[in-house]
């Protein structure tokens, strides 16, 4: 199970936009996916067509009230495509959980307690650094960092970084940033090709190739409470975020040798499997 929490403090990054439709088209392609609505204004939630306050159950009730995860998960219209709702009510949650013993590892114990079997966990974050996003930080085994092009784009990320290595130290040495994505990306704009330049020599190979152009139907998608693949298939949008898909399904396998749990049914794509059998059946 790949764990991918979608990290950046700044607001309007293109954390949910990418959540939403990242893990929609991965869903599309056959996978289960599970998105978290780890924030208070429930973004992620609407985008999907839900309406919070109608909902019996949220996170918040995960978090605070120790309620199952399965008992709180909702199918989406998307195949596959699972989610744990947010409410506003998730603004309280930092406050409620300050005593709580392993405030940090709540979402993380929570979730090793479900029945569901997901292959990829999607964790939509606050634009903050505080007690949610530590949750996320805990409970991934990854990290990407949606980063939009525009001018203060690369300010606070030193204190994102650092934040991820304190977590990685002391709480989760799996945790690492295995993507940084470029969002809203216009190529006639100088300042754009200026933060392009600018994230690739701080981050180099972990930028990932596919950047996610501007694209007005992007951004109307919420509003209908459809994903891209829904209300607009043939856009730029639904494009650029099919082809993040593959490029993050992709990198399973660079995950797996990272973790040491190699995958047989890569290793035959990758013809060193059959090599092998006919190698020993000479021998
Ligand atoms: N590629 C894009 N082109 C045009 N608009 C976009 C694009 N990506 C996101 N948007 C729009 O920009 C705004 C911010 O995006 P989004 O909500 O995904 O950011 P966020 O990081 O989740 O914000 P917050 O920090 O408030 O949670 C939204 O209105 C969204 O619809
Ligand atoms: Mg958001």
């Amino acid at each position: 199970m790949r764990k991918i929490a979608v990290i950046n403090q700044k607001g309007g990054s293109g954390k949910t936009t990418t959540v939403v439709n990242v893990g929609a088209a991965i869903a599309e392609a056959g996978q289960r996916v599970l998105l978290v609505d780890l924030d208070p204004q429930a973004h992620t939630t609407i985008h999907l067509g839900f309406e919070p306050f109608k909902l019996e159950k949220s996170i918040y009730d995960v978090l605070i009230n120790e309620t199952p995860i399965d008992d709180v998960i909702i199918e989406t219209r998307v195949k596959n495509l699972t989610l744990l709702p947010a409410k506003i009510e998730l603004a309280s949650a930092e406050i409620e959980m300050v005593n709580t013993i392993g405030r940090e590892i709540v979402l993380r114990e929570a979730l090793k307690k479900s029945k569901n079997a997901f292959q990829y966990i999607f964790i939509d974050c606050p634009p903050s650094l505080g007690l949610l996003t530590l949750n996320a930080l805990t409970t991934a085994s990854e990290v990407i960092i949606p980063i939009q092009a525009e001018f203060f784009a690369l300010e606070g990320l030193t204190k994102l970084v650092q934040t991820i290595q304190i977590v990685t130290e002391r709480i989760n040495p799996a945790t690492h940033i295995s993507g940084v994505l470029i969002t809203m990306f216009d190529i006639r704009k100088n300042i754009c090709k200026e933060v392009v330049e600018k994230t690739q020599n701080h981050f180099g190979e972990k930028v990932f190739k596919t950047r996610i152009r501007e694209n007005v139907k992007l951004a109307e998608a919420p509003s209908f409470g459809q994903t891209i693949f829904e209300f607009a298939r043939k856009s730029y949008g639904a494009e650029d975020y099919r082809k993040l898909a593959k490029e993050i399904l992709k990198g399973e396998r660079h995950e797996k040798e990272r973790t040491g749990k190699r995958s047989t049914k890569l290793d035959k794509d990758n013809g060193t499997g059959n090599k092998q059998k006919k190698k020993r059946k000479n021998s």
